[in-house]
């Protein structure tokens, strides 16, 4: 099938060696918070500005082989007059396109969630395709802690992940699955590690009884680390074994590529980890999907103040190289 094999393709560009894909793909609450908290007015024209600023940093592509975006800004234009998928294809960068619309309470699970967005989703991703998304994204949360994750709260979503993903390939668009085990609380590694393990096996279980063909597929796992507030300290090589354990335990080798969130770990730390995890021999790429751990330090820069977007962008292309540099082991320039 030519669609399958374009779909493989294009996974594949996505987790090309030296490069990751860069999430900038916050809800427009989440964004407009962020702003806020760097003391830029969360207006609609800033939320644009702010991206614009992401997507034309000079030589973005040398790292980033695709950004995923919001509904908002996908339909945004850069200042120049672009819709913002025209201005990163015109500049070598897959435009992907997060497709949830948010994790929502689950019925008969306290404390759990299941994502939500898959009324009208065939039609959606049509649209998309016509707008130019190459690749779009899905995340699920899993969280740890008075038994859970459940396992209700763990098949509602890989169930859902696996129906989105499915509807992506129809529409010739790659999916990014996103089940991402979260950090906070104070949970140990060993738990992360258990609760990560039974996680992907039972997307990886949905995602083949959906019919979803994995070399046109992207996992976004998190790293398996301590909870955030256990107290205990994971060294790089120490979560870099555990990572690639809890993965090469449950993650099929035709995969097209593995690319971590950062989860909310500090930059330099989520670079670290990802660094020591290159040492090992695996099936697929390891590479990153960051938001947080590619941007934080550009929106810290900018501030929402057209004379700073250049210091900005240099934050940007400062964490990209130091995330390439972690994957190819050249020291960062
Ligand atoms: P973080 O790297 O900030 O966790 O974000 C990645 C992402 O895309 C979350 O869905």
């Amino acid at each position: 099938m030519i669609q399958q094999a374009e779909l493989a393709a294009t996974a594949t560009e996505m987790v090309a060696p030296g490069k990751g894909i860069l999430a900038a793909d916050e809800s427009i609450a989440t964004m407009s918070a962020r702003l806020e908290k760097a003391g830029v007015e969360p207006t609609e024209d800033n939320r644009r500005a702010y991206r614009e600023l992401l997507v034309t940093t000079p030589a973005l592509d040398q790292g980033i082989s695709g950004v995923i975006l919001c509904d908002e800004t996908f339909r945004q234009a850069t200042s120049d007059g672009r819709p913002f998928p025209v201005a990163l294809a015109d500049t070598g960068l897959l435009p992907g396109i997060k497709v949830d619309t948010g994790a929502k309470p689950l019925a008969a699970a306290p404390g759990e969630k299941v994502t939500e967005g898959l009324d009208g989703l065939r039609e959606r991703l049509e649209d998309y395709a016509a707008l130019g998304a190459r690749f779009a994204k899905w995340r699920a949360v899993i969280v740890i802690g008075d038994g859970r994750p459940s396992s209700r709260a763990r098949r509602a979503n890989a169930h859902a992940l696996a129906r989105y993903a499915a509807l992506c390939q129809e529409a010739g668009v790659v999916p990014i699955v996103e089940p991402e085990v979260l950090m906070d609380g104070d949970h140990s590694m060993a738990a992360c590690a258990a609760a990560t393990a039974v996680t992907l096996h039972e997307v990886f279980v949905e995602l083949r009884e959906a019919g979803v063909e994995l070399d046109g597929v992207v996992l976004k796992p998190n790293m398996v680390v301590p909870g955030k507030s256990s107290g205990e300290v994971a060294t790089p090589d120490q979560v870099a074994r555990a990572t690639v354990e809890t993965l090469s335990g449950a993650v099929p080798d035709d995969v097209a590529g593995i690319a971590f969130l950062s989860g909310g770990q500090p930059a330099e730390q989520a670079t670290d980890n990802l660094a020591a995890m290159q040492g090992y021999d695996v099936s697929w790429p390891l590479t990153f999907s960051f938001g947080r751990a590619l941007v934080d330090p550009a929106l810290a820069a900018w501030r929402g103040s057209p004379d700073r977007v250049a210091a900005g962008q240099q934050a940007l292309a400062h964490r990209v190289r130091c995330n390439s540099a972690a994957l190819t082991g050249e020291p960062a320039s």
